[in-house]
């Protein structure tokens, strides 16, 4: 018999996403692994058994103070995972987005000097009060939406200084909250004011100054770079990430977002675990990355937001590419938390089926941050992070849109309402401790 500390009972599906190696490509991932009248036991967080209700008394026991939760009928799937955020900034873009709504353009705004860089002055200036403040509610609000494993880019500050506070604040909040977030470092998200025409000796500043530091105090696991015309060149993006790939950070690239200029190419070069955007990456990428190990990372909420082309997710999906999706949560290109709307639009935008767009949201964004063996799935040996939702078939989620059917959201096997109180509590002990002025 098994030991559990926690049983759930007649899930009307149980989405386990058990079965196939992930990440899952081609076929494999439009297998979902539905149990219907499911059931699953977990201990200590861990996912230890799952099956039919019928068969559970006869593989578990449930220990003294077991927790059962009684589903229902309802449908339960894993948490979804983010593998794309920008959660660390001061200050709206508002205006920009009110300019925008008018006829202009996000490149043309952001060649005018706002953009990423006006993010960067607020966030320069802001204490660490107000970026607490923005990350505690944006990762509050994808909590509550099902996102119980999410990344977070630095990249707003745009200097050492500001942009090493920043890792400080995340890995201070992370402390105590109980969703699982990647630190990312994204020093070089824009070339700053003070380094115009100077792209390289930003880098190098980057390369020498803060990559060792963020290495040595474990600040992010994962380094990238925004590769795009008039920002970062494909061969500034190789030396760079090849440089944090030698230090042993992950990395990854904003790749071919508006123009083609060969990142998805340096992704695959330096082994990069995911190209993100590829609203314009070729034909040519396109076959190679289907051939790769690096994860095609999609964010239809930006071209949704900026009024963009999908990106071609299709061709991606046939091709046998490994295919996450993200919300990209940031200021300027798209301010929206929720993952069930990027698998709406993934469905209904972007070609996808909605068992593509579910493991693309699970699974797949595990294997976007290195985690497949532990998150993203229900089976067993998996963290027990898991959506509970309203609804008695799982095509639901895809099927209402903007509208997410969440009953409970649990992240290691405790729900996320009683969890984000002692998390909240955490959080006034930091704010009271003070991270410098909070
Ligand atoms: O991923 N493309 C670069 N970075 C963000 C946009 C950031 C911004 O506009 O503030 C993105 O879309
Ligand atoms: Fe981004």
């Amino acid at each position: 018999m098994i030991d559990a500390d926690l049983v759930l009972t007649h899930a009307g599906e149980l989405v386990t996403m058990a079965g196939s190696p992930c990440p899952r490509r081609g076929p494999a991932a439009r297998e979902l692994s539905i149990i219907p009248d499911g059931a699953l036991a977990s201990l200590e967080g861990r996912v230890v058994w799952t099956g039919p209700t019928d068969r559970l008394s006869h593989a578990v026991r449930p220990l003294t103070g077991c927790t059962e939760y009684d589903a229902d009928g309802r449908v339960i799937t894993p948490g979804f995972v983010d593998s794309h955020t920008h959660p660390l900034y001061a200050g709206g873009r508002q205006k920009e987005f009110a300019m925008r709504a008018a006829g202009a353009d996000y490149e043309e705004i952001r060649r005018a000097g706002g953009g990423i860089l006006n993010s960067a002055d607020r966030t320069r200036s802001a204490t660490d009060a107000e970026i607490l403040g923005n990350l505690a509610r944006h990762l509050g609000t994808m909590l509550f939406l099902g996102t119980t494993t999410v990344e977070a880019k630095s990249g707003y500050g745009l200097n050492p200084e500001t942009e090493l506070r920043c890792l400080e604040i995340l890995a201070r909040f992370r402390e105590g909250w109980p969703q699982t977030v990647e630190a990312t470092f994204l020093g070089a998200h824009d070339i700053p004011r003070e380094y115009e025409g100077r792209a390289d000796e930003y880098l190098d500043l980057l390369i020498a100054g803060s990559l060792p530091e963020i290495r040595e105090r474990k600040l992010a696991r994962w380094v990238d770079i925004f590769c795009e015309k008039g920002v970062f060149t494909a061969d500034q993006a190789r030396r760079y990430l090849s440089a944090a790939a030698d230090m042993g950070f992950g990395t990854r690239i904003h790749a071919d977002e508006f123009h083609d200029t060969g990142g998805a190419a340096v992704a695959m070069e330096v082994g990069a675990a995911s190209a993100d955007h590829l609203l314009s990456v070729s034909r040519e990428n396109i076959r190679r990355l289907a051939a790769s190990g690096t994860v095609a990372t999609l964010l239809p909420g930006t071209a949704f937001f900026l009024g963009k082309p999908y990106p071609p997710a299709r061709e991606l999906l046939d091709s046998g590419a490994v295919v996450a999706i993200a919300t990209d949560f940031n200021p300027g290109s798209c301010f929206c938390e929720s993952m069930p709307f990027m698998v709406n639009l993934a469905v209904c935008q972007c070609g996808f089926t909605i068992e593509e767009a579910l493991t693309a949201s699970t699974v797949n964004g595990a294997a976007a941050l290195g985690l497949a063996a532990r998150k993203g799935t229900l089976q067993d040996g998996a963290d027990t992070d898991l959506v509970v939702w309203d609804l008695d078939d799982y095509r639901g989620i895809a099927y209402h849109i903007a509208v997410p059917d969440i009953e409970e959201v649990m992240t290691s096997g405790r729900p996320v309402s009683e969890t984000v109180s002692d998390a909240c509590r955490n959080l006034v002990t930091l704010q009271g401790r003070g991270i410098q002025e909070c």
